[in-house]
């Protein structure tokens, strides 16, 4: 595991959208594992511009998402479907075609979650899985479980995660309850992980994760044991595991 400390906000998501610019230099065809939440915010910036700027191109890049909400549609405003287009999608030179998000309007969990499974196998597998942290250790949705989810999978999300993701909501009640994700054999499967994480709020996780012991408690503590992991935090999210 590479565990990369950046000063600050803006530097962890510089260095994290170099090492997805990288791969998509070095093969354009690449299949990217793609995440929501406010972390991943700045490096898609970052990417919008370095594409803007024509340093990069996302013409033959395709994209699996990891997850997304069960019972939104996919233009509800706080959908991860809208949040790849608002922040990724509709600025770079992507094809819509092959950018691909788990269909939380399809009220049938098994087919939903066993179509994205097979898509996602059909496509030869993802050469990057860029993820955040949930402050439990969730991955994807995740959430701490006996076992680890091998397959993408429909789940109930915990009373904090609900809590923690109302901040986009109007109102709590509007969150919803479940949602469809990658397992977490799904995601050990790609070829390299990259993980980010910010702010003092995520320091006792990001210990936990990467430097505890491996456990389904802690879902993100499974990439431990991946052969390709780069851990990209910045000072305050690092700040529990130094010294
Ligand atoms: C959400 C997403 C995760 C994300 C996590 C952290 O629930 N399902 O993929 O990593 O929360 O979000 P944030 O980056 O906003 O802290």
């Amino acid at each position: 595991m590479e565990f990369i400390v950046a000063k600050n906000y803006e530097e962890m998501s510089r260095k994290a959208a170099d090492v997805i610019a990288e791969l998509v230099a070095r093969k354009p065809s690449c299949i990217l594992g793609l995440a929501t939440g406010s972390t991943p915010e700045g490096l898609y910036a970052q990417l919008v511009k370095d594409c803007q700027e024509g340093k990069i191109s996302f013409k033959d890049v395709s994209t699996y998402n990891l997850d997304e909400y069960r019972g939104l549609e996919n233009d509800h405003p706080q959908s991860y479907h809208y949040f790849m287009e608002q922040h990724l999608f509709n600025h770079v030179n992507i094809d819509l075609a092959a950018t691909h998000v788990p269909d939380g309007s399809n009220p049938d969990a098994a087919a939903a979650c066993a179509d994205y499974e097979a898509a996602i196998k059909a496509s030869g597998g993802v050469d990057l899985q860029l993820l955040g942290l949930g402050h439990n250790g969730h991955i994807g949705f995740n959430e701490p479980a006996d076992t680890f989810a091998k397959e993408t999978n429909c789940v109930e999300l915990t009373r904090s995660t609900i809590e923690a993701n109302s901040r986009l909501f109007d109102h709590i009640d509007e969150v919803p309850t479940q949602a469809y994700t990658m397992g977490i054999g799904t995601i050990m499967r790609a070829a390299k992980i990259l993980v980010v994480a910010n702010g003092q709020g995520k320091a006792q996780i990001v210990r936990d994760a990467f430097f505890g012991p491996v456990t389904p408690q802690v879902p993100a503590s499974i990439l431990q044991f991946h052969p390709d992991v780069t851990v990209i935090v910045d000072e305050a999210a690092a700040s529990l595991c130094q010294g």
